[in-house]
C-alpha cells in the first residue's frame, strides 16, 4: 500500500465519508491533513528502515553462513567455552573426532572431552588465559570409541564488545597421522643409517682389499731376504758343522787345511755377517710394516697424536703403488720432515683415497704419472696431488664429495671415498679438502692439515 503524499482535498473527503467519519469543516480539515501527512511520511521511513534492515539481516546471514562454512571445513578442532569452562560452540571436525553431536555437547565441561590423565590440566586453562595463551599443549582427547587421542591444542583467551574476559577458545591438531609418519619416518631413517653403515663398511673393505694388495707386496721383499738368507745359513750350517767334526775329531791339521778349503770357509765365515745384517734388516722392515698396518687398522682408537706427514704420504703412495699391475710414476716434491699433530690413521686414510683415485684416472693412458707437493703455509700443511688424467667436467666437479657420486663401473667403485675422506679431513682433522682441474690438465686435489689438530 503506497499513500500519496499529496492528496487532493476532494479524495480526503471522500475516504473520510467511506470511513464513516465527520464531515469536515475548514479548519478541522487542515488538521487532518497535516496528520495524515505526518503518518504518511513515518510510513515511509518505517518502509525504508525495514529495506534496510532486511538488507542488513542478508548481509548478517551471508557472514553468518560464511563463518560457518570456514569453521566447519576446519580439519582442526575448534571449542569455545566460557569461562567456567562450560561448553557454549564446536565445530564439525569435534564432532567427527568425539562422534557426539554439538547439541550434546554445549553445556558440558571442557574437561570432559579428555582423557581423565589430562583433566586436571585443561580444567586450568581457564585460570592460565588469564595471564595469556596455552601454546602446543599435548593432550589426550577421548574420540568416538572413548580411546585417548593426542592432540595438540592452542588455548587462547575470548573477550566481549567491552573489553572484558567473556571466555576461551581452544584449538586443536590430531597428532595421531603426525605421529605415525613420524615414527614411519624414524623408521625409513633408522633403515637408512644401516644401509649407509654397511656402504661406508663396504666401501672400507674395498679400499682395505687394495690395500692388502699393496701391503703383500710390501711385505714380500724383505720376506724373500729373510728366506734367502736362511736358506744360506742352513747351508752353510751344514758345511761348518762338518769342519768343526774333522777339527775335534783328530784329523790331522793338513787334512783339516784341505776340508777348510774345500769347503770355503773362509768365504762362510766373512759371508755370516751380512746375511745375519740383511735378515735382521728385513725383519726389521716387515715390523715397521706390520706397524704401520697396525695404524692405519685401528682408527677408531686412535687419538691426536705428533706424527711425521712426509712418513705418511711416503707410505701411502707405496701402499697404493704397489698394489697395481702398472704402477703410475710417482713424482713426490717433500721437505724431509713435517711434523704434525694430528689423526695419523685418519690422514692416511685419506691420502690412500686420493691417491687410489689419481691411480685410477691415469691407468691406460700414456706415461701416467702422479705428482704429490707438501709444502707449509700459514700454520697449515698442505699436500697438492695432481694426476695427468682426464681431470672431471663442471658438473662431475660440483658432486665429486657427494656420497654415492662414481663415475667408475659397479663393484669398481661405491663413490664413498671422497666424502668419507672430505667428513675426516674437514670434520676430525679441522682442515680443507678442495678439488680443481690444474691448468695443465689432469685432476688437482689440496689437502690441508692444521699443524694442530682440534681436541
Ligand atoms: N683424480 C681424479 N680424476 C678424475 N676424476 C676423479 C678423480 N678423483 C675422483 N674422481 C671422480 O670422483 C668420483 C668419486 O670419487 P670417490 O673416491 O668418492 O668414489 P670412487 O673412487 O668412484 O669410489 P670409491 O672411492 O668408493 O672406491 C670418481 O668416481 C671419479 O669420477
Ligand atoms: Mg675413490
Amino acid at each position: 500500500m503506497k499513500a500519496a503524499r499529496d492528496p487532493a482535498d476532494a479524495d480526503l473527503q471522500g475516504l473520510l465519508a467511506q470511513a464513516g467519519g465527520p464531515e469536515l469543516t475548514g479548519g478541522d480539515e487542515t488538521a487532518w491533513i497535516e496528520v495524515i501527512r505526518r503518518m504518511d511520511a513515518i510510513y515511509a521511513d518505517l518502509v525504508h528502515y525495514q529495506v534496510a534492515l532486511e538488507e542488513k539481516n542478508a548481509r548478517l546471514e551471508n557472514a553468518q553462513r560464511f563463518i560457518e562454512s570456514v569453521i566447519s571445513s576446519m580439519s582442526d578442532v575448534l571449542i569455545v567455552a566460557d569461562t567456567r569452562g562450560r561448553i557454549q560452540q564446536v565445530n564439525r571436525a569435534l564432532e567427527r573426532l568425539t562422534g557426539r553431536a554439538a547439541a550434546d555437547l554445549v553445556g558440558g565441561p571442557l574437561a570432559g572431552l579428555f582423557d581423565p590423565a589430562c583433566a586436571a590440566r585443561v580444567e586450568d586453562f581457564a585460570e592460565h588465559i588469564r595471564s595469556g595463551t596455552v601454546t602446543d599443549c599435548e593432550v589426550d582427547l577421548l574420540d568416538a570409541r572413548g580411546e585417548p587421542t593426542p592432540i595438540a591444542i592452542n588455548c587462547t583467551p575470548r573477550h566481549d564488545h567491552d573489553g572484558r574476559l567473556s571466555g576461551l577458545v581452544v584449538t586443536g591438531r590430531p597428532l595421531g597421522e603426525l605421529h605415525r609418519a613420524y615414527d614411519e619416518l624414524q623408521l625409513a631413517h633408522e633403515r637408512l643409517k644401516t644401509t649407509q653403515q654397511q656402504l661406508v663398511q663396504s666401501e672400507k673393505m674395498a679400499s682395505l682389499g687394495q690395500l692388502v694388495a699393496g701391503v703383500a707386496h710390501e711385505l714380500n721383499n724383505p720376506i724373500s731376504v729373510v728366506y734367502g738368507n736362511m736358506h744360506a745359513l742352513k747351508r752353510y750350517e751344514g758345511r761348518l758343522a762338518r769342519y768343526l767334526e774333522a777339527l775335534h775329531g783328530g784329523t790331522p791339521p793338513a787334512q783339516c787345511e784341505a776340508l777348510r778349503r774345500e769347503l770355503k770357509i773362509d768365504r762362510l765365515l766373512a759371508d755370516m755377517g751380512p746375511l745375519i745384517d740383511g735378515s735382521l734388516e728385513g725383519a726389521g722392515r716387515v715390523g715397521d710394516i706390520v706397524e704401520e698396518l697396525r695404524r692405519f687398522s685401528t682408527p677408531v682408537r686412535q687419538g691426536r697424536q705428533p706424527f711425521d706427514l712426509v712418513r705418511v704420504i711416503r707410505t701411502a703412495g707405496e701402499w697404493v703403488g704397489k698394489a697395481r699391475r702398472v704402477p703410475p710414476a710417482l713424482e713426490l716434491e717433500l721437505p724431509p720432515r713435517l711434523p704434525l699433530d694430528g689423526y695419523e690413521g685418519y690422514t692416511h686414510q685419506i691420502l690412500v683415497n686420493l691417491l687410489q683415485n689419481a691411480a685410477d684416472a691415469v691407468e691406460g693412458r700414456p706415461a701416467p704419472r702422479i705428482h704429490v707437493r707438501l709444502e707449509q703455509a700459514q700454520g697449515r700443511a698442505r699436500v697438492v696431488i695432481h694426476d695427468n688424467g682426464p681431470g672431471f667436467d663442471e658438473s662431475q666437479r660440483l658432486r665429486l664429495f657427494d656420497p654415492f657420486f662414481t663415475t667408475k663401473p659397479v663393484g669398481k667403485g661405491t663413490g664413498l671415498g671422497l666424502a668419507i675422506s672430505y667428513s675426516l679431513a674437514t670434520e676430525t682433522c679441522g682442515g680443507r679438502l678442495s678439488a680443481d682441474n690444474h691448468p695443465d690438465g689432469g685432476a688437482r686435489f689440496t689437502l690441508e692439515l692444521p699443524l694442530e689438530a682440534p681436541a
